[in-house]
């Protein structure tokens, strides 16, 4: 479905994602680990379109979208959940997804819309609130369902689990999976190692922009190696590799 080559990404000097080859099947969940600064977000950025690749190319079921504009690629069934939420806090519930919609010249939005409500009953309730009095774990259900309001075939998430209660980090993980079952591909940026890999049929991890490991989800959970060597560590440890490396 999603077919990624010799993807570059650079900022001036900075040399952020280094021919990183990567694809996604129709209906896999597939995941990219990374400890901080290792790429994610401008791989990510690179195929939303919101950062234009120095080099390589980005297809969609075997369409060349490279060149295309963000809206385009959205067209296409691609949605990115960034990183950070990115939810308009001063706006309600409603407004909020329904900027999921403007990209929709098609079909039935208030269906849709009233679709994302049965799914998220919490923000059914609170729909005509301020996005700000949502808990991090509502918001980043309001989120995705902003990105669902958009009939998305295949969900891009940038580390939806940073900064959620443990409880919210299980119902995350179990809505990843159902809307997998329901038919959508996912690519899901973690640091949450065990959690990603324990959902993902298969993960690569990035150092430094690179790819340095490809496998299937069940061979990375077991090598003890890499959580060490890349990710610092593992989970109970990650929060020590979020300190400093954003400074
Ligand atoms: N807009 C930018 N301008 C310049 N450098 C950038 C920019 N965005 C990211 N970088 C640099 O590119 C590299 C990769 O950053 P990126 O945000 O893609 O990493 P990440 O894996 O998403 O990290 P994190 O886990 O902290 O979110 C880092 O060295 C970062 O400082
Ligand atoms: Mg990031």
């Amino acid at each position: 479905m999603l077919d990624v080559k010799g993807l570059d990404v650079r900022y001036g000097r900075t040399h952020a994602v280094k021919g990183v080859d990567l694809n996604v099947a129709e209906g896999e969940i597939v995941t990219v680990l990374g400890a901080n600064g290792a790429g994610k977000t401008s791989l990510l950025r690179a195929l939303q379109g919101a950062v234009r690749p120095a080099s390589g190319t980005i297809s969609l079921d075997g369409k060349e979208l490279s060149a295309a504009s963000p809206a385009a690629r959205v067209a296409s069934g691609m949605m990115l959940v960034p990183e950070g939420r990115q939810i308009f806090v001063s706006m309600t519930v409603h407004e909020n997804l329904q900027m999921g919609v403007y990209l929709r010249s098609d079909g039935d939005v208030a269906r849709d819309l009233e679709a994302v409500y049965d799914r998220f009953p919490n923000l059914a309730e609170r729909r005509d609130m301020k996005a700000s009095v949502l808990s991090g774990g509502e918001q980043q259900m309001l989120a995705i369902g902003r990105a669902l309001v958009g009939r998305p075939r295949l969900i891009m998430l940038d580390e939806p689990s940073l900064g959620l209660s443990p409880l919210f980090v299980s119902r995350l993980f179990d809505l990843i999976v159902e809307l997998n079952k329901s038919g959508i591909s996912i690519l899901l940026v973690e640091q949450n190692t065990t959690m990603a890999l324990d959902v993902a049929t298969r993960g690569y991890v990035l150092e430094l922009g690179r790819v340095v490991i490809e496998d299937s989800a069940a061979a990375l959970s077991t090598n003890t190696a890499l959580t060490e060597a890349y990710l610092g560590g593992g989970n109970e440890t990650s929060a020590l590799t979020t300190t400093g490396a954003q400074a």
